[in-house]
């Protein structure tokens, strides 16, 4: 028997899905999953692509069909499931073998992982995957954190199945061990902002101007092309317009407002915090979300105080340009995160080739993440920029639609309508182009009560103020 290239234990989804993406393009595959009765329907689902996979009921058989070093990539819920299969799976290996984690993982845990399995001598490898069921099956854009030895071993099958954007796969070795985990999180974060933002932009259609959904579907349809041109774009346009089949009424107005979150956002939000960061529109997704959750607190309060009420709306154009604005800084202020861990974790991240590894074939792909990766590049050769805000090209464009954003926050609030990642991608832009801020009063406060100290505008040490006397 033929040995195969690659193992996929985890058939839900996107391992069913990887699988396939990776016989398609001809490795041989072999499969194994916790419940062994997937496996036959999955092989069957398969039609003629199965001729390349074989399934393995039992785990040391699974083991005995790999080539060696052998690669072994799980597809399944992180945390305790992973580290069970990973003490399952450790005896039967050998030095120089790899476990591949490619679901979403906290990169703490990735660490450790790695850690432990160097220990014996093996690899393993945190792999970010993006872009769903489809893109699982047609193309993902996928971060890798790993050894340099399990990146030759896998890249050949990596860039084979992963999206290409201009012929150039999206998929690379970003750093080591948790890295390639860790920039898949802050992807999600991103995510969230992205999201949010659009709903911001929908509410205040629906709630401000009082916009039926397939009419603020079709100016989200207007977006699809130009600037703002995206993945997440061409979803809510679609979603928007999709009609319920069972009342007749725009599906959207009957689902739900409760938005659920599997914790990746929340992650990104508490690593950036722990680094010393603010994302603070993706603070506001992720919160947003859970305000969603309060559905009969909301209900009460509407009642007692009064729903917003229609307001004078920006025009679409400006709506737009508002978007492209809040897109813009959300953005930067991920691959602030992103810089910050790597000087932390001295991961020496290439921030400009992880944004052309997002511009196909992940969720938050879109135009401008193609002039990010541009303006990231010109960054690595002006470093004292030091932040996207001031990369040539952003800087004109945020000079541009900013006032956009101001306005469309300024609307908002004054009819009462909550725009909260919006509203915090602005202040994050009004504070950081403050070159005198406030923060000399905390200084004071600090010192005041707990003699924390100061240092002073004019001359050199570390200063008290004249509080007791
Ligand atoms: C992707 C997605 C994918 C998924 C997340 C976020 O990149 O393909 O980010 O990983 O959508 O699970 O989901 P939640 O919204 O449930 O946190």
């Amino acid at each position: 028997m033929q040995l195969a290239d690659i193992g996929v234990y985890g058939l839900g989804t996107m391992g069913s899905a990887l699988a396939l993406n990776l016989a398609e393009n001809g490795f041989r595959v072999a499969v194994s999953n916790r419940e062994s009765d997937w496996i036959a329907p999955f092989l069957d689902e398969a039609g003629p692509m199965a001729r390349g996979i074989v399934g393995h009921a039992r785990l040391a058989d699974f083991v005995a069909g790999l080539e060696r070093p052998r690669v072994v990539l799980f597809m399944i819920p992180s945390g305790a499931p992973m580290d069970e299969m990973i003490a399952a799976i450790t005896p039967m290996l050998a030095k120089g073998d790899t476990i591949i984690d490619a679901g979403n993982a906290d990169f703490n845990e990735t660490r450790r992982r790695s850690a432990d399995l160097a220990a014996q001598g093996l690899h393993f490898v945190g792999l970010g995957v993006s872009g769903g069921e489809e893109g699982a099956r047609t193309g993902p854009s996928m971060m890798m954190g790993g050894s340099v030895q399990s990146w030759d071993r896998l890249r050949p099958m990596a860039e084979a199945v992963a999206a290409r954007f201009a012929g150039v796969p999206c998929v690379d070795r970003v750093g080591p061990d948790g890295a390639g985990h860790f920039v898949k999180t802050v992807h999600n974060g991103i995510e969230y902002a992205d999201m949010q933002i659009i709903a911001e932009l929908y509410g205040l259609m629906r709630d401000g101007a009082g916009q039926e959904a397939a009419e603020i579907g079709a100016v989200f349809d207007g977006w699809r092309e130009g600037p703002l041109q995206s993945y997440l774009v061409d979803t809510t346009a679609a979603v928007l317009q999709a009609v319920d089949p069972l009342t007749g009424q725009a599906m959207v107005d009957v689902i739900e407002d409760r938005a659920g979150q599997k914790g990746t956002g929340r992650w990104t939000v508490i690593e950036a915090l722990k680094l010393g960061q603010s994302a603070s529109g993706i603070e506001a997704a992720v919160g947003a979300r859970s305000w969603s959750a309060a559905k009969e607190v909301r209900h009460a309060a509407q009642a007692r105080f009064g729903a917003a009420g229609a307001a004078d709306m920006p025009q679409a154009v400006v709506l737009g340009q508002a978007f492209e604005a809040a897109r813009l800084l959300a953005h930067a202020q991920g691959f602030s995160i992103l810089r910050a861990a790597s000087e932390a974790f001295d991961w020496s991240l290439d921030l400009a080739r992880i944004a052309e590894i997002w511009r196909a074939g992940c969720i938050i792909r879109s135009r401008l993440l193609d002039d990010l990766a541009v303006a990231l590049r010109s960054l690595d050769a002006a470093p004292e920029a030091q932040s996207l805000l001031l990369a040539p090209g952003m800087a004109a464009r945020l000079e541009a639609s900013v006032p956009a954003l101001r306005q469309v926050v300024g609307a908002a609030v004054a009819a009462g309508l909550p725009v909260p990642a919006m509203s915090a991608c602005l202040a994050w832009f009004d504070a950081m182009r403050q070159g005198r801020g406030t923060a000399n009063l905390i200084q004071g406060q600090r010192d005041f009560f707990g003699a924390h100290g100061f240092r002073r505008v004019d001359r050199d040490g570390d200063h008290h103020g004249p509080w007791g006397a």
